[in-house]
């Protein structure tokens, strides 16, 4: 009779506590989302700002150079500002530094799935909070599309020679040309650490 209430008691106080502690179980919280959104939108018009300006002052050539100086930097000021891990992945990637990991493929796997499916990948953003050597890490995505200009000078089925020679020489083992406009280029990523 006693094991039962004590049983029973403990069922009830976990039950009780269990809200509480497994609020981000899953499913991340408003904050934690909005923040994220924010730091990739910092991330995505940082980036766009110094591509343009380099497109417009050197065109392509110089550009990559640009690209390949400035991405990781403005990646680097941004997660510190942000206080989250923020950056860009591609299934496709350029740089193997943003190489994806199991997860981003999968999330990126479903994007592709979920466009080609009709989905408005605008509105396309994966959030989620998983666990990894026992510790919760929030995790955040966002497809990056193709436009036709200027993304397909460096990132297109047909690249002048040049620019073509150019990205050998920087990433000799590029995986990011062939795409079109409309196309999936690769997603924002962002990570945070869930005390
Ligand atoms: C001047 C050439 C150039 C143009 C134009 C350009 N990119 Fe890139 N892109 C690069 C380079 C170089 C990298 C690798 C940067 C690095 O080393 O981190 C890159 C990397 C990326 C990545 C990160 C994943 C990866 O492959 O490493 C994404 C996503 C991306 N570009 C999307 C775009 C989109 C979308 C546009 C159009 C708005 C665009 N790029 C226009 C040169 C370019």
């Amino acid at each position: 009779m006693r094991r039962t209430l004590v049983a029973t008691t403990a069922v009830l106080m976990l039950t009780i506590a269990a809200p509480a502690i497994a609020e981000e179980a899953a499913q991340p919280n408003a904050e934690r989302v909005a923040a994220a959104r924010a730091a990739i939108k910092g991330l995505g018009g940082g980036l766009k700002e110094k591509l343009v300006a380099a497109m417009q002052s050197g065109g392509p050539i110089s550009a990559l150079d640009v690209c390949k100086l400035e991405a990781p930097k403005v990646t680097d000021t941004q997660s510190k500002s942000s206080g989250m891990t923020v950056g860009r992945t591609a299934l496709k990637f350029r740089n193997p530094g943003n190489a994806p990991d199991d997860f981003e493929k999968r999330v990126m796997e479903k994007f592709v799935a979920d466009i080609k499916g009709g989905a408005d990948a605008m509105k396309l953003e994966h959030a989620e909070v998983v666990e990894k050597d026992g510790k919760k890490v929030f995790r955040y995505m966002k497809p990056i599309m193709t436009a036709g200009t200027p993304c397909l000078a460096c990132h297109g089925g047909e690249l002048k020679p040049e620019v073509s020679a150019k990205i050998k020489e920087l990433y000799p083992e590029d995986h990011a040309t062939g795409f079109a406009a409309g196309d999936m280029r690769g997603a924002f990523t962002v990570k945070q650490m869930i005390e």
